[in-house]
């Protein structure tokens, strides 16, 4: 399926690759291109370092989906890098003795080990992870977006999340447990002492809700017929081995693949001065590369984007990048 069709029908699209290739221009113009052509089109930044709004030309809030002025369909959303953690504060320091007021009472007791567990795997950075979370959360649940597509972050950062699902799944799962084991136990003991009513337990539907959308989410992330990871890349050495490496990693997580950019390509014309002439030379050199390993080999959609005069910003430039990546 080549990139036009794949805009007319997958639910969802992530461009990703090295750092400043053009992954956001190409996943800004290949969204202005969806929502002129009738699909209701959220574009979402997962990449900290934002850029997708000054992409647009637009002022984005983080956290607050922006519908695009003059473009019909289409929305843009930055994420918070960082999960409002309130929600799940009180999931991750649980300590069920305190809020009996029994405290240091029984703190050896086997149920405890899993505590410890549960303490000693609340990864670094579980505050991204869940913000991540929420995005896939959101996009699993009802909405009226056609196709969302995704702005990712330079390729090592968006790598960490391809494979947060089961992470992310297996930690929720262990603190499934946990909770149901404290609830149930607990609770029943609270209530012979104190003929409390039993207080509804707000944070396990939280979680539950979270862990089944994270579960439906690693559905559709590995279903070519709604997901494509779009590779942006330039003609280098080095761009040709992180793209290896990429491409080894989503077959690792079951992604779907099918389409490679190759940006900023010098255009042949006369009028390129020793210097210019010498990097095409260089690309060149890399280009064969790249059809013989990625296009011949691995049977990938190639797509050569040339190397525009001008910054590619706004409206206008991204529509002119639009011609060259959709055909
Ligand atoms: N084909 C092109 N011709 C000219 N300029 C380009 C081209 N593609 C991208 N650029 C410019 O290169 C810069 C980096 O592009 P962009 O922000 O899209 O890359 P990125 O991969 O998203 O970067 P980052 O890794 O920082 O997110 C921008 O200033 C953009 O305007
Ligand atoms: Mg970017």
């Amino acid at each position: 399926m080549g990139l036009k069709d794949q805009l007319l029908s997958l639910k969802m699209m992530m461009f990703g690759g090295k750092g400043g290739v053009g992954k956001t221009s190409c996943a800004a113009s290949s969204a202005i291109w969806a929502a002129e052509h009738g699909r209701n089109t959220l574009i979402i930044s997962t990449d900290p370092a934002h850029s997708l709004g000054d992409s647009l030309g637009v002022e984005l809030s983080p956290g607050i989906p922006t519908q695009i002025e003059g473009i019909e369909n289409l929305t843009a959303l930055e994420i918070n890098p960082k999960a409002n953690m309130s929600e799940y504060k009180e999931l991750t320091n649980i300590n069920p003795m305190e809020e009996m007021g029994m405290s240091g009472l029984m703190d050896n007791l086997p149920l405890f080990d899993d505590m410890e567990e549960i303490a000693s795997m609340t990864p670094p950075g579980i505050d991204e992870a869940l913000a991540f979370g929420k995005i896939l959360e959101f996009v699993e649940t009802e909405h009226d977006y056609d196709l969302v597509v995704f702005d990712t972050a330079p390729t090592g950062h968006t790598l960490r999340f391809l494979g947060l699902p089961e992470t992310l799944s297996g930690w929720i799962g262990k603190l499934l447990k946990m909770r149901l084991k404290i609830g149930n136990m607990f609770g029943a003991v609270k209530r012979l002492f104190t003929k409390e009513e039993k207080k509804e337990d707000k944070s396990l539907e939280v979680l539950e809700k979270l862990n089944n959308a994270i579960m439906n989410a690693r559905e559709d992330l590995t279903n070519p017929i709604k997901n494509s990871f779009i590779i942006v890349m330039i003609s280098e050495e080095m761009a040709i081995a992180e793209t290896g490496r990429l491409l080894n990693e989503l077959i690792k997580y079951n992604i779907p693949t099918s389409t490679i950019i190759i940006n900023q390509l010098y255009r042949d014309t006369t009028e390129l001065c020793d210097f210019c002439k010498a990097r095409r030379k260089m690309q060149n050199t890399n280009l064969l590369k790249i059809k013989e390993v990625f296009g011949e080999k691995l049977n990938k959609n190639l797509i050569e984007v040339p190397l525009f005069r001008e910054e590619i910003r706004e409206y206008e430039k991204l529509k002119e990048m639009g011609e060259h990546l959709i055909n």
